[in-house]
């Protein structure tokens, strides 16, 4: 959550959260990630339908910044019909992937019209793709914007294309596993790679960007004197891209790229050589 609330401050960095509505909150995990990222939060609900999570959460917010502790917590049964409350963002994470298709609709709707933007994420399974494609396409199909992590609001090009069966748009985050976090796990290693997709969408044209950087959407390949990116592009194409030590500028700035940095674009120069990834390739990877 952390990350994807990061992503998206990042692109956005005029966005300013005062309110969040934390929908199928849970313990309320995401309106922590919320509370740090944004200082002027003030008033947090997190709507779940468990009194064991809403408790537990209600217990560890004690301890966190004031937003959080301040919480108010809301047994709500997310239905048909549920109107949420108002807030100036609204998340709604790891919950449409356990929702029927119907209700995953209503949800999207329902936390549509109780916020002007809309922050929702996901597992990064192809099943967790799937529930926030769907999402996303509901919403610009309404007429809102993307914020993040796409740099255009037409069709998804990891979607659309044929040769990419087998792929799906997600990011990934390394945590630290504690001894304890190992041991309710029963995992033996210090880390665990957490993969996510999200979308973060907004219905308020003042958020709205005049460009969009592009994204880079898997590990850089770093061999001698070349990264090799995959850049998600704002004219809606997604592709390879290798930047030579021949381009020094953006040479330097592709092997400072990360998955999920933007990628300008403007500062690639005649060295650099897009390509069109093929599944060939992918598999010889
Ligand atoms: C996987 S947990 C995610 C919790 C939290 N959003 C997080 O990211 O940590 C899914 C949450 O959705 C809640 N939930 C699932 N279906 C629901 C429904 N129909 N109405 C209300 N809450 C629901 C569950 O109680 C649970 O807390």
């Amino acid at each position: 959550m952390t990350r994807a609330v990061r992503h998206t401050t990042d692109l956005v960095p005029g966005l300013r959260v005062g309110s969040v509505v934390d929908i199928g909150g849970g313990t309320g995990a995401a309106t922590w990630a919320v509370a740090q990222a944004f200082p002027d939060l003030t008033t947090a609900t997190v709507a779940d339908g468990s009194t064991d999570a809403l408790a537990t959460g209600r217990r560890i917010a004690r301890h966190g910044p004031p937003a959080v502790a301040a919480a108010t917590w809301q047994r709500t049964h997310l239905r048909s019909d549920t109107v949420l409350p108002q807030a100036g963002l609204a998340i709604v994470s790891y919950l449409l992937g356990e929702l029927a298709d119907p209700l995953q609709e209503a949800v999207t709707d329902a936390a549509a019209t109780a916020s002007p933007t809309l922050l929702i994420i996901e597992p990064g399974t192809p099943r967790g793709y799937a529930a926030v494609l769907a999402a996303r396409s509901r919403l610009t199909r309404a007429g809102w914007h993307v914020l993040a992590p796409c740099p255009q609001d037409g069709p998804c090009p990891i979607a659309d294309r044929a040769d990419r069966a087998d792929d799906w748009c997600h990011f990934a985050v390394r945590l630290d596993r504690s001894a304890l976090h190992r041991r309710l796990k029963g995992g033996r290693l210090g880390h665990e790679d957490e993969k996510f997709s999200y979308v973060v969408a907004t219905r308020d044209p003042a958020l709205r960007g005049t460009s969009s950087p592009g994204r880079v959407l898997r590990h850089p390949v770093t061999r001698k004197g070349l990264v090799q990116l995959e850049v998600c592009h704002a004219d809606g194409s997604v592709g390879r891209e290798i930047i030579t030590k021949r381009s020094p500028m953006a040479y330097r700035a592709a092997r400072d790229a990360a998955w999920g940095s933007t990628w300008p674009d403007q500062a690639l120069d005649s060295a650099a050589v897009p390509t069109t990834v093929s599944s060939e390739d992918r598999n010889k990877e």
